[in-house]
């Protein structure tokens, strides 16, 4: 069994499929791993690290994918790089599916078996696999570091001896796993933090964390959550009193933090023009959301915008990347753990269950077809 590390051709992508630790599992399996060189280095992961943990380093990346059983990546594998593989390999990584049949079809033209780690369900046995939560938290902790560097006065209230500086206030929208982690980050550096969600599971955690929680809790916000956990869209009506609800807030916020999305749709507007044009000058917008269609208006993928009032607004891409080092390290332990899965042990071959669940969540194409039932070819 080959398993190839390629390294990643967008260059806004520094984070790597495997570290030094998880290229040792493999090898523990009974894989050959093959490390495309250079491949670590955004991530702080020189070859000679990997030649340590018993990697052998490929000069390209056709050297290192041929005759590869499987290959890991962080983002889809482009056209160039699907020459390159054997029929029949299998891809593991992050493969932003939705919106992009004709990528779908190509890997399946190709040939290969193309598993998307975001499609893992969030089940019990497959936390350890769940890379929306690894990166999630790392870009929640994040926007807070990024808010705080643009901001600028200080975090935590400090009384000197030439007077008193105010504890920064910092407003949370929408308290998933990211906006879970950048409560906590904002509370360890002092900042006085509220936060708000349409889920109203979503109050108890805030509160857990030392925040005051901001939300119109209706009828509507009591039945706001799916059965999955994840977020409703919501209606007009509600979509009016929590608008209403926020203009006062965040007029007096410095730093607002906005994590909000719905699956499947683009992301909820939660701050409109007038928001932003009623903060205080310095104050700073981090849209975590940007690349889903933003939740702050005005926020502009991979920019810092500052509007003509002095407010930022920070649009930053591919966040967690932000952190390569830490986010392929836990990416890296995501898809060990699902590789783990697709492998007898014994024959130390890859043996994909395809009837198992986790597989069939997230295994997109197979055999030339784009299999997955999500992405089936629309009728013409
Ligand atoms: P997400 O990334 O889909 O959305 C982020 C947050 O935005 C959510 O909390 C959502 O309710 C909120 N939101 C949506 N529309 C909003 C609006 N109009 N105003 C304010 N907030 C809005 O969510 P994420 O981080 O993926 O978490 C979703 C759920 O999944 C949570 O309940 C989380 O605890 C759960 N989860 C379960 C796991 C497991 O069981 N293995 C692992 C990770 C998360």
């Amino acid at each position: 069994m080959r398993i190839a590390v390629l390294s990643e051709t967008d260059a806004a992508e520094p984070r790597v499929a495997a570290v030094p630790e998880t290229v040792k599992k493999f090898m523990g399996l009974g894989a050959d791993v093959v490390v495309q060189s250079g491949a670590g280095l955004k991530a702080g992961v020189p070859d000679s690290d990997y030649e340590a943990a018993g990697a052998a380093i490929a000069t390209s990346a056709e050297e290192a994918a041929r005759d590869a059983d499987l290959v890991l990546k962080v983002r889809r594998p482009g056209a160039d790089e699907l020459k390159l593989l054997k029929s029949g390999a299998a891809v593991v990584a992050i493969m932003d599916p939705y919106g992009h049949d004709a990528e779908l079809k190509a890997m399946a033209d190709a040939g290969i078996s193309a598993f998307a780690m975001e499609l893992m369900p969030r089940i019990t046995r497959a936390q350890v696999m769940d890379v929306l939560s690894s990166q999630a938290n790392l870009a929640g902790y994040r926007a807070v570091v990024d808010g705080a560097s643009e901001y600028g006065r200080a975090m935590p209230m400090m009384m000197t001896a030439a007077g008193t500086v105010p504890a920064a206030r910092v407003f949370v929208m929408g308290v998933g796993v990211a906006g879970l982690q950048a409560i906590a980050t904002a509370r360890r550096m002092g900042a006085v933090v509220t936060a708000t969600d349409v889920r109203p599971a979503t109050k108890e955690q805030v509160e857990s964390l030392g925040a005051k929680f901001v939300a119109v809790e209706d009828d509507e916000f009591k039945q706001a959550e799916t059965k999955g956990g994840y977020a409703k869209e919501m209606s007009a009506e509600y979509q009016k009193k929590q608008a209403d609800l926020v203009a006062t807030h965040i007029a007096k916020q410095d730093i607002v933090i906005t994590t909000a999305l719905i699956p499947g749709r683009p992301a909820p507007k939660l701050v409109s023009e007038e928001m932003v044009a009623s903060m205080k000058p310095g104050s700073v917008l981090i849209d975590l959301a940007v690349e889903r269609g933003g939740n702050v208006a005005g926020a502009k993928p991979g920019e810092v915008v500052t509007t003509d009032r002095g407010v930022k607004i920070v649009g930053h891409l591919n966040v967690p990347g932000r952190l390569a080092a830490s986010a392929s390290a836990l990416y890296a332990r995501n898809l060990y753990a699902f590789v783990e899965t697709l492998v007898d042990k014994e024959a130390k071959a890859l043996a994909v269950k395809w009837d198992d669940e986790l597989v069939q969540a997230t295994n997109l194409t197979r055999d030339g077809q784009v299999v997955h039932a999500s992405f089936q070819p629309k009728a013409a």
